[in-house]
């Protein structure tokens, strides 16, 4: 019963296998591995993008960060919800790469903006000449940090008007596969066909050891994301590792296997849930995680019987805890905890 982060979960054996290959022999080192350009091919492909550029790095704030950094100027503005993982969880990491610039919270219920909410932060985007907010980039995550997944109409409404100030688009997309196996889309449609210019896209939550892709639908960048990855010493020498288990990720449409798991056990465990009176949801459950509320004593008694998760405490003798299941939750796993309860 563990459902405290798609983190806690292991490697999936079709990775471990592929990591295991790679081992053998030599490789050229620094990204220059024949796995390499066998993972930019494929997501090329998987995007519908022929020219896109792809790096790798080891964690998804290093994906985020030097995103930002490649897109936003140090005096520039960053448009994000207030609940981002760029804004609450990887300390000032965006702004600390981007030389300085400036994070600016976005409300938005259920972990999303929305255009009503987004507008009157643009609009404040040179408002005072020289003193004021100047131009940076919007950086919009999905799967949300609320566990609900924007549909690409509702990313490019939101993009539409940031282009239309001029700012560059960028999607945090560590739980990536998780929305789209939740919506159906296409990798396209929800990346550059919704206006958005470049993608953290997450491996590590989904069943990878530890990778993340960078994709820059506008190969003009390439270049200088590559000196700032180097800069920020996450260039990795032994980068066949990286290659390897993001090649595997993506050959057969594993990935969406992995997620589809995920998201299924999600939703299986948000019915269980719902059958039962007492327990209310913060957010609707879209993907592979939640944030049930339910009367006081509940998590004592969960974790007693060996449930792991993150709990917190509510007023008027309610409960929060935030669930999520990964590629490797079972149904069994699933149907224990509800037993529990
Ligand atoms: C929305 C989101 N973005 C990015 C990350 C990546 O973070 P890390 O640097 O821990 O890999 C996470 C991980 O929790 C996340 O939830």
């Amino acid at each position: 019963m563990h459902f405290a982060s798609d983190n806690s979960s292991g490697v999936a054996p079709e990775i471990m296998a592929a990591l295991a290959a790679a081992n053998d022999g030599y490789a050229r080192s620094y990204g220059a591995d024949a796995l390499m350009e066998r993972v930019t091919a494929q997501i090329r492909q998987v995007f519908e993008a022929p020219e896109a550029a792809v790096f790798l790095v080891a964690t998804g704030t290093a994906a985020n960060a030097l995103s930002v950094a490649l897109t936003c100027p140090p005096w520039g503005a960053v448009f994000c919800h207030d609940k981002a993982h760029v804004a609450e969880d990887e300390c000032n990491a965006p702004e600390f790469f981007a030389g300085g610039a400036k994070l600016v919270l976005v409300s938005g219920d259920h972990g999303k903006m929305t255009p009503a909410t987004l507008a009157p932060a643009l609009a404040r985007i040179g408002a005072g000449g020289v003193h004021s907010l100047q131009k940076g980039m919007l950086t919009v995550t999905n799967v949300t940090e609320a566990g609900t997944v924007y549909t690409p109409a509702e990313i490019a409404a939101l993009t539409s008007l940031a282009r239309a100030k001029g700012l560059p688009c960028h999607l945090d997309g560590a739980r990536f596969a998780n929305a789209i196996v939740a919506t159906g889309a296409t990798p396209a449609e929800m990346t550059w066909k919704a206006g958005i210019d470049l993608l953290s896209l997450g491996g590590t939550k989904n069943g990878c050891m530890g990778v993340e892709a960078v994709v820059i639908f506008d190969p003009a960048r390439a270049w200088e994301f590559e000196l700032r990855r180097k800069r920020a010493g996450h260039l990795f020498s032994k980068h066949r590792f990286l290659s390897a288990q993001m090649a595997a990720y993506l050959e057969d449409g594993l990935w969406l296997r992995l997620a589809t798991q995920a998201n299924a056990m999600g939703a299986r465990l948000a019915q269980g849930l719902a059958r039962i009176n007492s327990v209310t949801q913060a957010h609707p459950v879209q993907a592979n995680m939640m944030f049930p509320e339910w009367p006081g004593g509940t998590n004592a008694r969960l974790q007693a019987a060996g449930a792991q998760y993150y709990a917190w405490p509510l007023a008027e003798g309610r409960e929060g805890a935030r669930l999520v299941t990964s590629w490797s939750t079972r149904e069994a796993d699933v149907d224990r905890f509800l037993s529990a309860f």
